[in-house]
């Protein structure tokens, strides 16, 4: 097996090949005046199994086309089975038709890879598991929770509330409860599916004199963790944190996070951030290695 590292993932690929010793395949990019993409295997791939690690964070569009044209050229090559490690899968979050006119957006993205060349995906803590199901090809998750919990815990920060901000978020915060040792609980989001715009409702929770953690999956505007902190402060907590598994942080997401009282936000590095303290590369050598 090689591993072919993705323009948008080359240190985390690096990092799984060196743990799997496994050889790399790298590759050439760039992006044509017009704005199309071109990828090229710069050594051969002399292998039937191939593993692609390309994230698909923003700009999303241009990873997944770049995933999709390195699938292809793999195959080419006379790879027979393709597999992508796709840390932040781009696109999950449509994973219905919310409101009337609208497509499966995950679903027509997997079909693409799929016709490229795709065998095989996996990724990390994908925004709802159930989606798995309906991809076109053998697709699994794996969980970065544990190692965000252990980054805090080694911090000192045994025993703080682990607290999710919508009930979807719920498992991720019994996951690291699980490290920590703490409670955990989570809250009420709600998001206006026209304006986007975040509301958080109010309970009560037992952080009153408490380190808190916000855990979610997806750092994107910052909205989420905004509103969730501030029903923190209101609540006592003592000191808040954030983290997340795929710091997006569009815009401003970070200041406003910051500024909203959290004290620190800590991500992996599924897709390129500063704020990416964890690595996942040993979650999914763990996978690879079967
Ligand atoms: C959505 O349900 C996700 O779990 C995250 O809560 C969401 O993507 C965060 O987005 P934002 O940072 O824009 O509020």
């Amino acid at each position: 097996m090689k591993i072919i590292l993705g323009p948008a993932s080359v240190s985390l690929a690096e990092k799984v090949a060196e743990s799997l010793r496994l050889e790399k395949i790298p590759v050439a990019s760039r992006t044509f005046p017009d704005g199309e993409s071109y990828v090229r295997l710069e050594k051969p791939v002399n292998d039937s199994e191939a593993v692609i690690v390309q994230t698909t964070g923003p700009p999303q569009d241009t990873r997944i086309i770049q995933l999709a044209l390195l699938a292809d050229a793999a195959k080419r090559n006379g790879v027979e089975h393709v597999t992508a490690v796709v840390p932040y899968l781009g696109y999950a979050r449509q994973d219905k038709v919310f409101l009337q006119g609208e497509t499966i957006s995950i679903e027509v993205v997997a079909r693409m890879l799929k016709t490229a060349g795709v065998d095989k995906l996996l990724t990390v803590n994908v925004h709802q598991e159930k989606v798995l199901a309906k991809l076109p090809f053998p697709a699994e998750s794996v969980s970065a929770i544990p190692l965000l919990a252990g980054y805090f815990r080694q911090k000192g920060l045994a025993g703080a509330f682990a607290l999710a901000p919508d009930k979807g978020a719920l498992h991720l915060v019994e996951e690291a409860k699980g490290v920590l040792k703490g409670e955990c609980g989570f809250l009420e989001k709600q998001r206006d599916r026209y304006s986007g715009l975040v509301s958080v409702e109010k309970r009560e929770l037992n952080v009153k004199g408490k380190v808190a953690i916000i855990f979610d999956d997806i750092i994107s505007s910052g909205g989420t963790i905004v509103a969730t902190a501030s029903i923190l402060k209101d609540l006592g907590a003592k000191d808040i944190f954030a983290a997340c598994v795929h710091p997006l942080l569009v815009g401003d997401a970070e200041k406003r996070i910051l500024q909203a009282g959290v004290r620190e936000i800590v991500g992996t590095d599924t897709v390129q951030s500063s704020v990416a303290e964890v690595s996942v590369a040993p979650v999914i050598a763990s996978k690879l290695a079967g």
